[in-house]
């Protein structure tokens, strides 16, 4: 067995518009070591996020092979893939997503009770996670009473509870000031050193995409990979 976290031969998607074809992806390969991160880069309407649902188990894609940790997982029947996202896989959003009637901690507690945890195990690790995020003082407050970086704080720290292997993020700044979001991407980098997890990250900011070590264009279907300048 390898350590890749990611493994894609040869992905394709085309999607039908009423009697059009669009094909938006044309052949991705992609490997991504357990511990490595990854930007996407690439114009509006690119594939970026069609992408990120293919390798979050949310869509399928029309040929080729995507594999997460050595799972194929289109093989998966629908409730296997549920399981699998919750075991494995972490995702946040540009827009935070929390649950607004639920406060900071209740909202990370989530997954791990939909996991099975028990509700006390759950809060434990919840107040944990937001720890590590730097908001152990913010946990009983609901989204509304938090500021735009301090919830997608709690979004992250809700993708990262369950300890998974990758959290696949689109946009996850795309609401942000700069400064909120170099906060979040030094987050990111800090939760990968301690954590070992993978990230593949989608934004426009390539000075943000520089700071994960290897970024991929997205261009005409096609994922090009380099190595970013930037030195931890
Ligand atoms: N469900 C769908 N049905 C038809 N076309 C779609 C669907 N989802 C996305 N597309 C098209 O696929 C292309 C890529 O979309 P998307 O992955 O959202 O791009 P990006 O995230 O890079 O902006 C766009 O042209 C979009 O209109
Ligand atoms: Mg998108």
């Amino acid at each position: 067995m390898n350590d890749l976290v990611i493994s894609c031969e040869n992905l394709s998607k085309v999607y039908q518009d009423g009697s059009n074809q669009v094909e938006v992806l044309k052949g991705v390969d992609l490997a991504l070591q357990q511990g490595e991160m990854l930007a996407i880069v690439g114009s509006s309407g690119s594939g970026k996020s069609t992408l990120l649902h293919i390798l979050g188990t949310l869509d399928t894609a029309s040929s080729g092979s995507a594999k997460i940790k050595n799972q194929e997982v289109a093989k998966l029947s629908r409730t296997e893939q549920a399981a699998f996202r919750n075991q494995n896989l972490g995702f946040i959003y540009q827009f935070h997503h929390l649950l607004m009637e639920f406060s900071a901690v209740e909202n990370v507690a989530m997954p791990l009770l939909i996991k099975g945890l028990s509700a006390n195990e759950a809060k434990v690790q919840a107040l944990d996670m937001l720890e590590k995020v730097g908001l152990a003082h913010r946990s009983s407050h609901k989204p509304s009473a938090l500021s735009g970086g301090e919830r997608q704080r709690v979004a992250i720290a809700r993708a990262l509870v369950t300890k998974p292997a990758l959290v696949l993020a689109d946009e996850p700044t795309g609401n942000l000031d700069k400064q909120n979001a170099i906060k979040i991407y030094d987050l990111i980098n800090e939760l990968n050193q301690s954590l070992n997890t993978s990230f593949v990250v989608v934004t426009h900011d390539l000075e943000l995409a520089d700071k994960l070590g290897k970024i991929a264009h997205l261009d005409d279907g096609k994922l090009a990979i380099k190595e970013s300048q930037h030195v931890a």
